[in-house]
């Protein structure tokens, strides 16, 4: 059984979409041990406890730059024994210490199709609105391992989502998530932890 630490900033609906998972069996040899936070009182603190998930807050304002943030991290994760590392809506960046702890062991959600719309400043709500700004008519979600290169990590799942003319970034945001992030993320889970993905030359296979 593995132990899925989820790293979260914000709402945590993919956060959601993982205990969900776990809990229908769609992750069976993992599971979430530990939820940690980078900022206190966000609503994906609430989800954890109310399943009765161990919780941290390491707040990126208590430290002076990403460096020691980054140590205090990876303490947190050595100290939680995590296996893999998942980041679910963690809007900070962590240092090349982290990624050279945790070989292909961190993966990531991001709203787009990378390599579109992606890297450094695109997260969140800013992801649809330049996708709407460029007029793409595919979207979607992309879930991969973390790298020193932000957004850059070998690729594990992707999964694409139609663009409508009236779509609002809120609208399409909403659409990406429930058509795509919360279907991919817990299936690339359950894939590590079930040690069907295997890391060459970059890229990912599925055994
Ligand atoms: C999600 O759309 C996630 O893909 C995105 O933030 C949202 C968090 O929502 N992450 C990024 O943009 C990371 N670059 P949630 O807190 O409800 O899961």
């Amino acid at each position: 059984m593995k132990n899925i630490v989820v790293l979260v900033s914000g709402g945590g609906t993919n956060l959601q979409a993982l205990i969900d998972a776990e809990k229908s069996g769609i992750i069976t040899n993992g599971k979430i041990t530990c939820v940690i936070s980078s900022k206190p009182d966000v609503y994906a603190l609430e989800r954890a406890k109310n399943n009765g998930i161990k919780t941290r807050v390491l707040a990126r304002k208590d430290y002076g730059d990403i460096a020691s943030y980054s140590r205090a991290m990876l303490d947190a994760l050595n100290e939680e024994k995590a296996d893999l590392v998942v980041y679910a809506g963690f809007m900070t960046i962590l240092d090349e210490q982290i990624v050279r702890a945790y070989p292909n062991k961190m993966m990531n959600v991001h709203p787009a199709l990378i390599p579109s719309f992606c890297g450094k400043g695109y997260y969140g709500l800013r992801v649809h609105e330049e996708a709407l700004k460029k007029g793409v008519k595919l979207t979607g979600a992309t879930v991969h391992f973390v790298t020193e290169v932000c957004d850059g990590g070998p690729i594990i799942l992707q999964k694409a989502v139609e663009v409508k003319d009236d779509d609002t970034p809120e609208v399409l945001q909403k659409r990406v998530m429930e058509q795509a992030e919360w279907k991919i993320l817990p299936q690339a889970v359950s894939l590590f932890c079930d040690d069907r993905l295997e890391v060459k030359d970059n890229r990912v296979y599925i055994k």
